[in-house]
């Protein structure tokens, strides 16, 4: 595909069918996740695959908001970045999560990307309990990883509307 039509294509979407993903489908997506830059070339992030479909749904209850719709994805890819290797993990980990995101786009498939990092389990209690905790007792993610997001993938169950056009003249400035 086009990077042009990669871009035009690329939805956050929470709904997919029964279809699973192809192992060599998730290959490919985790081959060219791992294409992404990484800050002094450290390749600080660390991809965990989730196909189990009741430990899928489990990880939906990390948070009371905004991630309950990953109960009805077939394929989680958990985004971790190892402290020890770059204290830009972070960053190295949102760039990488966001090659998947496109990548999964070139193969036909919908995504969207759940927040963990720092993100606490109940909305209303902000010091709570952390979404992290609860992965970190349904996943064997080793204690030295940080966990950046949860990217939800599958086959959409519906056609996306294409992204809005984008108004430039707030967010971009130039220098003549
Ligand atoms: C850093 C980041 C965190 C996000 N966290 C969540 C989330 O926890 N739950 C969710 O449903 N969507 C989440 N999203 C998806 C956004 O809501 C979505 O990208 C935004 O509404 C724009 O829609 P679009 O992706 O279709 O263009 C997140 C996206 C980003 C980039």
């Amino acid at each position: 595909m086009e990077f042009k039509d990669i871009l035009a294509k690329r939805r956050s979407v929470r709904r997919f069918d029964d279809r699973r993903v192809p192992r060599e489908v998730i290959e490919r997506l985790l081959q060219e996740t791992f294409t992404a830059p990484s800050s002094r070339n450290s390749r600080s992030t660390r991809i965990m695959v989730v196909e189990n479909r009741d430990t899928i749904a489990r990880m939906a209850g990390m948070r009371d908001y905004g991630s309950a719709f990953l109960k009805n994805a077939p394929l989680a890819f958990v985004v971790m970045g190892d402290g020890n290797a770059s204290p830009m993990w972070r960053t190295n980990c949102a760039i990488s999560a966001t090659v998947l995101q496109l990548a999964c786009v070139d193969e036909g498939l919908a995504s969207c990307w759940v927040h963990v990092d720092g993100r606490p389990c109940l909305q209303a209690e902000p010091e709570g309990r952390k979404a992290l905790d609860v992965l970190r007792e349904l996943l064997p993610i080793p204690e030295e990883y940080g966990v950046l997001c949860v990217i939800a993938a599958g086959y959409s169950d519906f056609q996306p509307a294409p992204l809005p056009p984008h108004d430039d003249s707030t967010s971009v400035t130039w220098v003549e």
